[in-house]
């Protein structure tokens, strides 16, 4: 049995507590977090879980082979790599960390002492989204021309990080999932109403080049929820829909073939295929409940995690790339590949 211990136990670290309990192959061996309030909380539920407010007790502790790290954004780098100093695998929270330079750090440690580094992006181990990759890889959508992602609500205004690291991570890991290669640059333009001072609501614009150009819009500050993936090809498109759990994803039959004939294109430019729409079956399983059963089994075969360091490192790079643009008036900045 892989003896995981938690740190940080607000509303997410106790989601991953309670995976790790129910993974067959692990035991939740310590539970950590610096107020005492949210440890007695959970001591009821996982009495066999050791307690401890000290996350250096937990890194010390040398019958804990792995650790997941669920405390906010600011404290991921340097629990991350005192973990990994450690000698543990480390499951870390998204973003992998605050910029780039520590989430690059992060990933040449994490491969010197050869432990499994994962990052949480936790959308990539859904079932939709692991149904839309597996239509890419059949090419059922052609050349993928734009990709609309909305992620919107009356949000929990985070105190440390904008709404560009809090919730664009997700769209940003799952368009790199399915796109497979790194952005080119992008332009951001973000506002933050009601003297924040931070970015509330953020429109980002990646360019991969080759005419694909992905569009993230998140906000804490819409008034109702919306979480709309959608994704356009050449031959189909899709849409993702987060809060329909029946049809989480629909395949749309749907788009326009130009004209190639130079006679025919001074009447017609082009013409539209309003074909079926397609509700494949997509499973239920809880996505977190995949990540740690994949955490564990990256552990066991020391194997590369699908969200690795480097994965992590590629969404922090556009993340920092979109403070850039919007230090700079929306001007569009260039990525530099991981
Ligand atoms: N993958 C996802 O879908 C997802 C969803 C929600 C949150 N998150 C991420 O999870 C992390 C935590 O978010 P949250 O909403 O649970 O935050 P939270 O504020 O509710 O909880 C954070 C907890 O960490 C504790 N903590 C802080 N510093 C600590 C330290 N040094 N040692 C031990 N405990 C410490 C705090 O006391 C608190 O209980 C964030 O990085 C967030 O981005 C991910």
């Amino acid at each position: 049995m892989l003896r995981i211990g938690v740190i940080g136990l607000g509303y997410w670290g106790p989601l991953i507590a309670r995976n790790v309990l129910a993974a067959p192959d692990a035991e939740l061996a310590v539970l950590c977090d610096i107020d005492p309030a949210r440890l007695e909380r959970l001591a009821a539920l996982y009495p066999g879980a050791r307690l401890t407010q000290s996350a250096a007790d937990v890194f010390e502790d040398g019958s804990v082979e792995a650790v997941a790290i669920a405390t906010p954004a600011l404290t991921h780098y340097s629990l991350a790599r005192k973990g990994l100093q450690s000698g543990k695998d480390v499951l870390v929270e998204k973003p992998l960390a605050a910029s780039a330079k520590q989430a690059e750090d992060l990933v040449t440690l994490a491969e010197r002492e050869r432990r499994v580094l994962m990052v949480d992006h936790v959308f990539l181990f859904s079932p939709a989204v692991q149904k839309l990759a597996g239509l890419l890889r059949d090419d059922e959508f052609g050349d993928i021309h734009f990709i609309d992602s909305v992620r919107v609500n009356l949000g929990i205004v985070q105190r440390d990080v904008s709404v560009v690291w809090d919730l664009a991570p997700h769209d940003l890991s799952i368009i790199d999932y399915l796109v497979g290669r790194p952005a080119r640059g992008l332009v951001a333009v973000g506002s933050s109403p009601g003297a924040i001072g931070m970015p509330t609501v953020a429109y980002l614009h990646v360019d991969y080049g080759d005419d694909l150009l992905a569009s993230v819009h998140v906000s804490w500050l819409s008034p109702v929820k919306i979480r709309h993936f959608l994704l356009g090809g050449s031959r189909k498109s899709a849409l993702y829909n987060d809060l329909d759990p029946s049809e989480p994803v629909k395949i749309y039959d749907r788009g326009v073939d130009v004209t190639t004939d130079p006679e025919r294109r001074r009447e017609i430019l082009v013409s539209y295929r309003t074909g079926a729409v397609v509700s494949p079956k997509v499973d239920k399983i809880e996505p977190l409940c995949n990540v740690v059963a994949h955490f564990c089994a990256c552990i066991a075969s020391r194997q590369r995690p699908l969200t690795d360091g480097r994965h992590g490192l590629r969404v922090v790079r556009l993340l920092e790339a979109a403070d850039l643009s919007l230090a700079r008036d929306s001007r569009y900045v260039e990525v530099e590949a991981a």
